[in-house]
């Protein structure tokens, strides 16, 4: 088991480097699960922050996240600090047991700093200047960003490090949220800077990036711009760059304040709240640069599948550091930036909340604490409405401050998953190259949820892995699509000793994006036995029939029947495998469409539910679900802890395989028990208590 009970002392002690004890015994301890949200003092009257942590304390806050947006409030003017109210704030929250994830405030720049310095602001790939006005209005590689930043930052470690109520730093807020990447001419010097260094010779860059097609051989890094707007196509070598170098970029702003405050305090975890599964950063390379994993979470209200999707997201987070992480926000009903921000009907709040808690968290955060009176979120939802304590929201508020308090003991509890699913950002930056892919219909985030449903539906627990790690431990490993694959990749996934699925259109590109010898699958083809001939990409609404060969999956009858496929398929020169499934009808009638070589499962196309194949393996490789849940009703386990959550708006009933007690009523369950509709169970089991992750 991991120890992560909380984000007092002793996190420090067992999880990053703690230099100076003294700080230690300086922090606020945090016991049981997080609890709280954004709070904004700076937009209320003072009189109002009384109210704020009175109320606060009567949910059972332990936590708020401060200061976020306050860059232009702390220095209102260059070098001049106005710390007074902040200094209130905390210590308010401080006297009323609160605990600060203290923002470093850098997501909004100053007015003063991009009108004396209009270079900061970011520019669009068709040229455009983003005026000021919003907020993350800056230039990720700018200079004077930069250097203002780590100022501020220096003040903010100086002013509030030893600080009784500081618990987190905040780094900044959701990264690539509004401002993944920015094309203006300083921009451009630093893409030449990080290409320099990544290809060393411009001879080196020409090779990587095939300039000899189209006429784009360079003589100097000097003439090398960023993918802007251009006449046609842009050379896809050199946007799988750009993408490498914004995430990159914004890493290194992340990086120069973690360092101040790794300086300055260096018992005090950091943390940057991610977006879930997001395109533009790589989340491996970013959670590895930060002591603690924390996550957005917008599932949609009117959307009945989205606890899967968001489940998804919570195995990565999970899965990052494996190490508990925490939700740093979610909405308490309905959010302000869809076309229609549906709220939450009863129940859903908090079955949302345990949800996060299923899959890993240690706590469970809102945006935000008091619902803006202005700006454009004051139509987003908060733990404490507009309406105040009369509000159906502020109940919601109570029960969920209550529930966390009993469900503390799961805190620093793991989960053990026997299937991994895995999750490259090189290849997902690849596969998505707009403009010049055999298809651009195969989204990676699809392919990660064609296998992922059914796992979860079926309670089967799921960790995330990236491309080129030691799979050893699990029993399946499951790749959806791995378009860019090295040599070094291939071998750990050859090495790995269990069942390998791997998905369509992999292998086919190596680290330049520049297709391998021979063809896909590249580097796979001696473990998979086969040579795709020929991709085959299916028009919108094209079905193509794949037959099981008879006797080759469990359960295949000479009858069984076609599974329809959409969207990809592929010609295949099968050399060395057993050939599971064939296309039916159409082009590719008879052609193989499932293989196997050994215990490694190619599939060449995309099939509408991949159950089947899905449960074959499963079975071969012994991995038995958490517990055999109904339909609707989401099971995961995290040491002795056993969470059902019924998401479905009627009861569900099931049969406990082992009985325990129930954390959120006290009750003994065993047997045959009925779970109300948007309601859970977490029940406490005899399982051994050290369970945790791998
Ligand atoms: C993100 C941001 C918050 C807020 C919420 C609204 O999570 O970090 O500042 O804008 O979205 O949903």
């Amino acid at each position: 088991m991991t120890a992560f009970s909380t984000l007092h002392y002793e996190f420090c002690i067992q999880n990053i480097t703690c230099h100076r004890s003294e700080f230690r015994v300086g922090l606020t301890r945090v016991s049981g699960l997080l609890f709280g949200g954004d709070y904004n003092p700076e937009q209320w009257p003072e009189r109002v922050w009384e109210e704020d942590v009175r109320l606060m304390a009567e949910a059972g806050v332990n936590m708020a996240t401060v200061a976020v947006f306050s860059w232009s409030r702390l220095e209102p003017r260059p070098g001049e600090y106005d710390f007074g109210w902040l200094d209130r704030v905390l210590d308010l929250l401080h006297e009323h047991g609160v605990a600060a994830d203290l923002a470093t405030a850098t997501a909004t720049p100053p007015p003063w700093l991009v009108r004396d310095h209009p270079e900061v602001l970011p520019v669009d790939a068709a040229g455009t200047r983003l005026e000021f006005g919003s907020r993350q209005s800056y230039c990720p590689s700018s200079p004077v960003f930069r250097d203002a930043a780590v100022r501020l930052v220096r003040a903010m470690a100086a002013r509030y490090g030893r600080h009784p109520a500081l618990a987190l730093w905040h780094i900044g807020n959701e990264y690539a949220d509004h401002v993944l990447e920015c094309f203006c001419a300083e921009s451009a010097r630093h893409f030449r800077t990080w290409l320099e260094s990544r290809h060393g010779t411009v001879d080196g860059l020409n090779a990587a990036w095939g300039t000899s097609c189209w006429g784009q051989h360079y003589t100097a890094f000097d003439q090398v711009e960023p993918p802007r707007k251009a006449p046609g196509p842009v050379n896809p070598a050199q946007v799988l760059d750009w993408r490498r170098f914004c995430s990159d970029a914004l890493l290194e702003c992340f990086e120069l304040e973690r360092a101040v405050l790794r300086e300055a305090t260096p018992d005090v975890p950091v943390t940057t709240n991610f977006m879930s599964i997001l395109h533009g950063l790589d989340y491996w390379k970013w959670a590895a640069a930060e002591d603690v994993v924390s996550d957005d979470a917008y599932p949609d209200p009117a959307d009945p599948e989205s606890h899967v999707a968001v489940a998804l997201s919570y195995d990565l987070m999970r899965s990052l550091k494996r190490r508990p992480w925490i939700l740093l926000e979610q909405a308490a009903s309905a959010v302000s930036w869809r076309e229609v921000n549906a709220p939450k009907p009863p129940g859903m709040m908090r079955l949302h909340s345990l949800q996060a808690l299923a899959h890993g968290a240690d706590g469970a955060m809102f945006f935000q604490w008091r619902q803006a009176r202005y700006g454009p979120e004051k139509f987003h939802s908060a733990l404490l409405p507009h309406g105040g304590t009369a509000a159906r929201g502020w109940r919601d508020t109570l029960r969920l401050g209550a529930d966390l308090r009993r469900l503390a003991e799961i805190a620093g509890t793991g989960t053990r998953a026997d299937v991994a699913l895995l999750l490259d950002w090189d290849s997902w930056w690849g596969l998505e190259a707009p403009e010049s892919m055999p298809s651009d219909r195969l989204r990676l985030k699809d392919l990660l949820l064609s296998w992922y449903r059914p796992l979860h539906a079926r309670g089967v627990a799921v960790d995330l892995v990236p491309a080129g790690r030691d799979l050893s431990g699990y029993r399946v490993v499951i790749v959806p699509n791995l378009y860019l694959c090295t040599p070094e990749q291939a071998g750990r996934l050859a090495a790995f000793d269990g069942h390998l699925v791997v998905g369509p259109f992999s292998g086919v590109v190596d680290a330049a994006d520049q297709v391998h010898d021979g063809g896909a699958p590249g580097p796979l083809r001696e473990l998979l036995g086969l040579t795709v001939d020929e991709f085959w990409p299916l028009p919108d609404g094209r079905v193509q029939r794949v037959r099981p060969v008879t006797g080759a999956v469990t359960g295949a009858r000479a009858d069984a029947a076609a599974v329809p496929a959409r969207t990809w398929a592929e010609w295949l020169r099968v050399e060395d495998a057993e050939v599971l499934a064939r296309y039916e009808g159409g082009d590719l009638d008879g052609q193989p469409a499932i293989t196997r070589r050994g215990r490694a499962t190619y599939l060449s196309c995309l099939l509408d539910d991949v159950t089947p194949v899905l449960s074959e393996v499963l079975a071969a490789a012994g991995v038995r679900p958490v517990a055999d849940v109904p339909e609707g009703v989401e099971a995961t386990r995290r040491g002795p802890y056993l969470f059902l959550l019924n998401h479905a708006t009627t009861p569900a009933r099931m049969d406990l395989a082992e009985p325990g007690t129930d954390l959120l009523t006290g009750r003994e369950l065993r047997g045959r028990i009925e779970i109300p509709a948007r309601d859970a169970v977490v029940l406490r089991t005899g399982a051994g208590p050290t369970e945790g992750e791998r």
